[in-house]
């Protein structure tokens, strides 16, 4: 996007994996991978995952996008999952999603390990597709005390939107003392400079691509789009902006202002880092750090497995208004225990397809 200075340099931020004798992650490794992720907010981990691997996890993807009867989530842009735009679900807790949620706890257990107890709740297992035409998220944080994982099923090109990260602005104790007190309100001030480029960016784009999409976007979306009369925080969403009803993007006069006396502090603090990751890359990340999910430019759907585990206790409405489980995962919850002492990891005998296939849709833990 040439309204947005993004990086796409990501090196600085990947650790490979390698893996013991057990098939987990090595102490060296999970030392690398925490200091990448207590600096930053956000670590990338490729090779996590054979090609095989990833593929299975793709036929997951497919297979929950497949099923008429599928759960939507809620997240993201309720716009762009009402038109399709995006296809974001919660999975159920089939074997074969336990299975692969399984393998992925198992190898990172150590890591895990550093942020999360045993008994902590798995609060959501979820696929995310977005395609051509969806919206760009406003930057924004997710509910804190929680850690996310993102796995590239398949290869994510530049265009396809991988996920958008600000580093450094996870929180910690003592975070609000960093460049001398300042760093709430030049990070609040980033975020709104950040959301304005967004909207701008959001409404041309809405304008370019609104017949060349599959399907075209028609009228009826197209002012659902820019006005947002149904509950969405992102999208142009001019109507919640000028009302400043909108929890992730708001700019007052006192924000402008304040903008253009801290500009030059503004931009050497803060930077965009767009993420491409290649297919069997895992991405973790704090919740609480801005990111934001692009736009996808190109012809070719984005794939992505994620899972979000609980760094402490949550309160029941927070669980269900902040993420997206399951009705089976709300009904019957998982535990980070349940899936690093289960027997049920992925074997090569459950890659191969024709077992797949026999596995999806059927038993529940
Ligand atoms: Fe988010």
């Amino acid at each position: 996007m040439a309204i947005l200075d993004v990086s796409y340099n990501t090196q600085e931020f990947e650790v490979r994996a390698e893996f013991d004798e057990k098939g987990r992650i090595t102490h060296t490794c999970t030392k690398k991978i925490c200091e990448i992720l207590d600096k930053s907010g956000f670590v990338i981990i490729p090779h996590l995952l054979s090609d095989q691997e990833a593929k299975a996890g793709l036929k997951i993807v497919n297979d929950s996008i497949a099923d008429p009867n599928r759960e939507m989530s809620s997240f993201a842009s309720q716009t762009d999952i009402r038109y399709r735009r995006r296809d974001f679900c919660p999975l159920p807790s089939t074997k074969p999603v336990i299975s692969y949620a399984t393998m992925l706890c198992q190898r990172l257990e150590n890591v895990l390990g550093e942020y999360c107890g045993r008994t902590r709740q798995v609060l959501e297992i979820s696929t995310m597709t977005s395609y051509f035409g969806s919206s760009h998220q406003y930057i924004h944080s997710d509910p804190e005390g929680v850690l996310c994982m993102f796995v590239a099923v398949d290869n994510v090109s530049p265009t396809q939107g991988g996920t958008l990260f600000v580093p450094g602005t996870h929180k910690f104790s003592g975070a609000d003392m960093q460049y001398n007190g300042k760093v709430s309100l030049l990070m609040h001030l980033y975020q709104a400079l950040s959301n304005f480029r967004i909207l701008r960016y959001n409404l041309t784009n809405l304008w370019r691509i609104r017949k060349v999409v599959k399907p075209p976007i028609l009228r009826k979306e197209f002012i659902e789009r820019l006005f947002s009369r149904c509950f969405d925080n992102h999208q142009p969403n001019l109507a919640r902006f000028i009302l400043g009803k909108n929890a992730v993007f708001s700019l007052n006069f006192f924000d402008i202002f304040n903008i253009f006396r801290n500009w030059k502090a503004i931009n050497e603090t803060f930077r965009l880092v767009k993420t491409s990751p290649e297919k069997g890359t895992v991405i973790l990340y704090r919740s609480d750090m801005l990111h934001a999910g692009p736009d996808n430019q190109s012809q070719s759907p984005r794939f992505f497995f994620g899972m979000s585990i609980a760094r402490d206790i949550i309160f029941p409405k927070q669980w269900r208004d902040g993420y997206s489980p399951h009705a089976s995962l709300l009904s019957q919850p998982i535990s980070l225990s349940d899936l690093l002492d289960s027997h049920e990891s992925v074997t090569n005998d459950y890659l191969s397809s024709e077992h797949q296939q026999s596995f999806m849709f059927e038993s529940r833990i």
